[in-house]
């Protein structure tokens, strides 16, 4: 799935505290509709929307200070929470599965004049992910929209992040699939909610992994 012409697309400014982004994404989203994608893997071109969760999550970001924090953004879509993440001083990889969002999202950081790395990857495939674990900082703005969700990224977080180091924000609007997720993520992780900044219908949810049980002895 391409984006071919630039009248394709259409520019939002995005203010966040400290920073204006300016983002070009798809004029029409239901335009990138593509049946033979949807037929295989069930694929909507979620990626092409920005929504309240990423820019929630993009304003919590820009009041940090990362000094360096190795960040990863999971369905980073337009990116917004990387692109802030970079400007307050993490090395950030943009990653989604959908390889158009990866190449927009490039193509945004340029028009930005922010550095990060993007990658293509898929949570039902995440080797690259895992291999450079653990990460300081995960960043996951709303990923929990299908049920299908659940399980690959119950599976997948607790291999990014190491107990007593770094966490991942979850930014959500109020999912049914999130409250499944975060009622069995509290087996792996400790779970604080908050208000997210500048919305009420988004929640940002502060993950960090439990230390494994010590195995009982067997008697
Ligand atoms: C609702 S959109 C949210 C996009 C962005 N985070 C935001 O809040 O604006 C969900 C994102 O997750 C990505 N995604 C869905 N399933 C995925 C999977 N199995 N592996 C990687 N990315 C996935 C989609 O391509 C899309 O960009």
């Amino acid at each position: 799935m391409t984006i071919a012409r630039p009248e394709d697309l259409v520019e939002e400014v995005v203010a966040l505290p400290g920073l204006d982004l300016r983002v070009l994404r798809p004029r029409d989203p239901e335009a990138l509709l593509d049946e033979e994608a949807f037929e295989h893997e069930e694929f909507l071109p979620y990626w092409a929307e920005l929504w309240p969760s990423g820019v929630a999550l993009a304003r919590a970001v820009a009041g940090r200070t990362l000094r360096g924090a190795r960040t990863l953004e999971l369905g980073c879509g337009l990116a917004l929470p990387s692109f802030a993440a970079a400007v307050a001083g993490g090395r950030v990889v943009a990653s989604d599965w959908a390889s158009a969002a990866i190449s927009l999202a490039a193509e945004n950081a340029r028009r930005n004049g922010i550095e990060l790395e993007t990658l293509v990857c898929s949570w039902a495939d995440p080797g690259p992910l895992v291999e450079r674990a653990p990460w300081d900082l995960v960043l996951a703005a709303d990923v929990l929209y299908e049920r299908r969700n659940v399980p690959l990224l119950l599976d997948l977080l607790p291999r990014l992040v190491a107990p007593g180091r770094g966490q991942v924000l979850l930014a959500d609007p109020g999912r049914a699939p999130a409250a499944e997720f975060l009622e069995r993520a509290r087996e792996a992780f400790e779970l604080e909610s908050r208000g997210a900044p500048g919305s009420t219908s988004v929640r940002l949810y502060v993950m960090r992994r439990r230390a494994p049980q010590p195995r009982r002895a067997r008697s």
